[in-house]
């Protein structure tokens, strides 16, 4: 975006044409008909600008808690951090107390606005645009520390020495994503060569499903949840990662666990509860330290989920009753949720080939009651628990 577009947007009278936009919910279906009715007061660039920042706001709200004065671009919004999981990321690099934070690949600035209620933040990015959003979005959420912006390539620029780096490379060209760290742009095995040894903590933000063979020799890895989704994975080259360490941190209450997963937890029959460990958990497989810190049991070693005889309030689960259980078979499981007067059902499944939408329709439901079925298996096959609502 042109710094010329940015002042006009940030002045009174566009702000304001802005605001009426995201309250009158602008949709992506009316955008064409609203730019040609600003056109009439606004110069077609300008009018172009003002729906299309109404309509990332908009976008914005699962992102960033006040996104009302923000500015954004389309793939730029789809690429940063949700502030929730950046101030967790700062947090955790607030052990460090950096003097300085060079934030790399600084995009339009959704780390760096986080960053910056730590530290005076250096954000690099290798287009200009980017930068001059993050100029703007770090001076409007007004942290209390500077961000300073530098335009250009971080394999080749040498900004300022700081003691903490964070990087966050691209993970997608236009609509295509980028798998494999090696593809990432910028690579991170170059980003780990050009930037290790000129920092005492480097944290790149990678995507939840990074393969196991692809951490770093020496690092530690952190999954981050919010609000039930998986949203990324952060390797850790120095503090407060520990070499080697597998971490799960479930947002927004901040609960953490780390490996190793003790042995001995026990492999019974479904109780009167499933659990349900957050996907957090499951990805960094840690399962079998949650049902440790729960007390409860496996059903299955290669299923991740738990079963007790009591529900869980631990952060790290959700805890499912379970009022019967039986071997899955489509014609008596239609037969008992008839005989149970069923009509809404709530579909889980693990380890199960069968999808939600495929098994719903074949269940002709008709009665009046809900329930939760949790397809799984064990090694007596594939089972379905029923859970009435
Ligand atoms: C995933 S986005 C960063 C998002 C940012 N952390 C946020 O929360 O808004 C990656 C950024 O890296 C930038 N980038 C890609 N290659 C780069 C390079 N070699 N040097 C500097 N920046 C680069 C892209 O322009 C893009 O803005």
């Amino acid at each position: 975006m042109k710094q010329s577009i940015i002042e006009t947007l940030r002045s009174e009278p566009v702000d304001s044409e802005i605001d009426r936009l995201v309250a009158d919910r602008l949709a992506e279906r009316d955008l064409l008909r609203v730019i040609t009715d600003l056109r009439s007061r606004f110069d077609p660039e300008l009018s172009s600008a003002i729906a299309e920042t109404a309509l990332l706001r908009l976008k914005a709200r699962n992102k960033f808690l006040d996104p009302r004065r923000m500015l954004f671009d389309r793939e730029g919004l789809e690429q940063a951090s949700a502030h929730r999981v950046a101030l967790h990321r700062a947090d955790r690099l607030s052990e460090s107390s950096p003097g300085l934070i060079l934030d790399l690949g600084c995009g339009l600035g959704g780390d760096a606005m986080a960053l910056t209620t730590l530290a005076p933040v250096v954000g690099v990015d290798i287009d200009p645009n980017r930068i001059r959003l993050a100029v703007h979005n770090c001076d409007v959420a007004g942290g209390r520390h500077g961000f300073e912006p530098v335009c250009g390539d971080v394999l080749t620029l040498a900004p300022p020495k700081a003691s903490v780096v964070f990087a966050d490379p691209g993970r997608r060209t236009g609509r295509r994503r980028l798998h494999g760290l090696a593809s990432y742009l910028p690579p991170v095995d170059a980003l780990i060569e050009r930037w290790r040894h000129h920092t005492e903590t480097l944290a790149i933000k990678v995507a939840p499903g990074i393969e196991d063979r692809e951490i770093p020799d020496g690092s530690a890895i952190e999954w981050v949840s919010l609000h039930g989704d998986l949203r990324e994975a952060v390797i850790w080259l120095g503090a407060p990662g520990e070499p080697g360490e597998r971490r799960a941190t479930v947002l927004p209450t901040g609960a953490s666990i780390t490996g190793p997963e003790p042995d001995g937890i026990p492999i019974t029959e479904i109780d009167r509860y499933l659990h349900e460990p957050d996907p957090a958990v499951v990805r960094a497989g840690l399962v079998r330290c949650v049902a440790a810190e729960i007390g409860a049991a496996m059903i299955d070693p290669t299923i991740a989920y738990l079963t007790s005889g009591s529900p869980s309030a631990h952060p790290m689960v959700t805890s499912h009753r379970v009022d019967e259980v039986m071997p899955f078979h489509l014609k008596r499981l239609r037969s008992r949720l008839a005989e149970l007067d069923v009509g809404i059902v709530n579909i889980k499944k693990r380890g199960s080939p069968l999808t939600p939408e495929e098994l719903r329709p074949r269940l002709r439901l008709r009665g009046s009651r809900s329930a939760t079925l949790i397809l799984t298996r064990t090694s007596d096959g594939p089972l379905v628990a029923i859970g009435l609502d």
